[in-house]
């Protein structure tokens, strides 16, 4: 039986990375979200709504699990802090994780890997397959509210399924802004990217991705602006109660398509709505994609609340990965001990030198 965790550090996830090649790993994690929200069964895979702690310690925070539990084989738990302050006052990303793998076999934890990186991918690849069924194909425009960890992997993949070849980027803070071309030199795109007000973003975008740590209770992000008629927006950025980036009138105006109904109704932008108004899930649209081809023409939402499923999917794919290329450390990590039902049997084994 496996005794020992495969670890992923930060490094390790990096080093996957550059061994693999960055649109590489994008491309194939967008291939294998598609694929298993496709043969996604419930009845296999169970995914109860995420929980967590909200505090307020002078400022806002939030640490929540997400678990995941696919029947036979696995369990894997998120966990997974929100602190929109870290970043001016710590240095730190808003967003701090870590990803554990359960055998359901034995119970033993077979790995545990950072989830910073991990998440924003994952975010990103979602955004990626949802714009894939409800954008339109020629899509080139992109708007980007909120420049921060999240847009550049938002970008990216996006990048990775559509020909973009002009952002319009938001902020509330310029730094945000002005630094965001430098944070993504190494996507190596050919783009024209220009500041911009929400205004002019939600007019001339084919897609905007909106992902900004406004705070619980002052949303939304804009009110009655004038937008394309084909645009399809993905709302990352609402995933507590109360904290919203759309308006109502948007969101009655859009095909309205959540990752996970019942967290999105408790979290998203759906808390918004009533259940008539709320459209299929992504799981759906993968599924009959053909029969949203309609949708492509009409404002439409993927409300992204953050699914535990993606993060099975890109725990899987990397713990793939570091046993293909050897990268990583196998700890003994669990106190397994020879006799399994001593606890202190090491102890006996010093006695007897
Ligand atoms: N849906 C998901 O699966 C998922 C996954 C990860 C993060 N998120 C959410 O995405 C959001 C962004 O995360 P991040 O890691 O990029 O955080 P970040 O702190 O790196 O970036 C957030 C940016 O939003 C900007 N912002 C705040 N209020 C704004 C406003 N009113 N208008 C325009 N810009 C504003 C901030 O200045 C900052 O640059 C968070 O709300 C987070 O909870 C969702």
């Amino acid at each position: 039986m496996e005794k020992k965790t495969l670890i992923l550090s930060a490094n390790d996830v990096n080093q996957i990375l550059e061994t693999y090649g960055l649109n590489r790993l994008m491309d194939t994690l967008i291939k294998r979200t598609t694929d298993h929200i496709r043969s996604y069964d419930p009845e296999k895979t169970e995914i109860p709504i995420r929980s967590g702690f909200n505090y307020e310690n002078n400022d806002p925070g939030l640490i929540e699990w997400m678990p995941v539990h696919k029947k036979g084989d696995e369990v894997v738990i998120k966990v997974v802090g929100y602190h929109p302050r870290n970043p001016q006052k710590y240095y730190l990303p808003t967003i701090l994780s870590s990803i554990s793998s359960y055998d359901t076999t034995t119970g033993h934890l077979k790995g545990l890997a950072d989830g910073v990186l991990l998440t924003a991918l994952r975010t990103g690849a979602a955004s990626a397959v949802a714009s894939q069924v409800l954008a339109k194909t020629q899509s080139s425009t992109l708007g980007l509210i909120g420049c921060g960890a999240q847009a550049v992997t938002q970008l990216h993949a996006l990048s990775r399924v559509f020909d973009i070849k002009k952002v319009m980027l938001y902020d509330v803070d310029d730094k945000a802004m002005n630094t965001f071309s430098d944070r993504i030199t190494m996507l190596d795109l050919n783009l024209e990217i220009v500041f911009s007000s929400i205004n002019d973003i939600l007019n001339t975008s084919d897609i905007v991705c909106t992902e900004t740590s406004i705070d619980v209770g002052t949303g939304p992000l804009f009110y009655n602006l004038k937008t394309s008629d084909h645009l399809h927006i993905n709302a990352i950025g609402s995933d507590f109660p109360g904290k919203v980036e759309l308006p109502l009138n948007f969101l009655k105006q859009s095909l309205v398509c959540p990752d996970f109904l019942e967290q999105a109704k408790i979290e998203g932008e759906c808390q918004q709505l009533e259940d008539s108004e709320i459209g299929p899930v992504l799981s759906d649209l993968v599924k009959h994609s053909e029969d949203y081809v309609y949708a492509k023409n009409q404002r439409t939402v993927f409300d992204s609340t953050g699914w535990a499923l993606e993060d099975q999917i890109v725990m899987d794919l990397f713990l793939d990965l570091a046993k293909e290329f050897g990268i990583g450390q196998e700890i003994a990590l669990e106190n397994i001990s020879e006799d399994a039902k001593n606890p202190y049997s090491f102890m006996l084994k010093a006695v007897s030198v």
